[in-house]
């Protein structure tokens, strides 16, 4: 092992990010750090740039400014698929589950080998999802919408992430299913894994998470530790306009 840089601690970080679409600027200077086997949330209303963070760290908006670093590599003009596989894992807003294929197919379809000791295989996978493996052989659009935000996290996860982002992953769920969805990230919290999780739920998030960020306009408008979520709930909720 190479002696620890400062940055090495970081899975993360990016340096006064900007970003948009075309001549439309969407983000204003993001900085923002996830620690190795930190969960951070992040959150703020809807149009306010949340989705576009998360594809611009991925390589798949326009950035306009600013630097990416991914394990202190800058990885600020790679292509999406060598961001990923500098180990930046993403489970997109809508899931995008391959209807046409199995279960399985979708899970090796961008699966990634790796020699470590600890990492994801089929057989992992199916533990940590065992409705996963029942519905191996069924199609993409055969299956539920919770057994597809499992199997778009199982995907994710067999590309060996260092760092795993979900946006809205519990959105549209119903109640058991999301829960089951948050006791898998908890699951994946203690085996270490660091997380940028795009949420609403105040209470999920303040239980599993230990930081937040809350994004206005394209800007940190808020920041702090994830106990705050629960604590100051009302000051919160009016950043969040529920
Ligand atoms: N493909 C696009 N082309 C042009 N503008 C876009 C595009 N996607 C998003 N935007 C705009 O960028 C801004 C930020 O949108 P973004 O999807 O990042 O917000 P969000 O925080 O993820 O919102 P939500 O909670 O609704 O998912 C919005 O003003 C939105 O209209
Ligand atoms: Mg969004």
């Amino acid at each position: 092992m190479t002696s620890a840089s400062p940055s090495a601690a970081q899975v993360l970080a990016t340096e006064q990010l900007e970003a948009g679409y075309g001549s439309a600027q969407v983000l204003f200077g993001i900085d923002l750090q996830v620690r190795r086997g930190e969960v951070v949330a992040l959150m703020g209303r809807n149009g306010m740039g949340k989705t576009t963070l998360i594809r611009t760290i991925i390589g798949l908006a326009t950035r306009m400014g600013g630097r990416i670093l991914v394990e202190g590599k800058d990885v600020t003009r790679w292509a999406s698929y060598r961001v990923a596989r500098a180990g930046v894992g993403l489970v997109p807003e809508g899931r995008q589950v391959f209807a046409a294929l199995t279960t399985e197919e979708n899970l090796v379809a961008t699966a990634r080998e790796s020699s470590a000791p600890d990492a994801w295989t089929l057989e992992s996978v199916y533990r940590l999802f065992p409705r996963l493996a029942e519905r191996r052989r069924h199609y993409g659009n055969q299956l539920s919408g919770g057994e597809q935000q499992m199997l778009a996290i199982g995907r994710a996860l067999l590309t060996q992430p260092a760092l795993l982002m979900l946006d809205e992953a519990t959105e549209g769920l119903a109640p058991l299913i999301r829960q089951e969805i948050w006791r898998t990230l908890r699951t994946l919290k203690d085996r270490g894994l660091s997380v940028l999780v795009v949420d609403r739920d105040l209470k999920a998030l303040g239980a599993l998470a230990d930081r937040y960020v809350i994004l206005e306009k394209g800007r940190v408008a808020r920041s702090g530790p994830a106990r705050e979520l629960l604590s100051e709930r009302a000051l919160i909720e009016r950043y969040l306009g529920v």
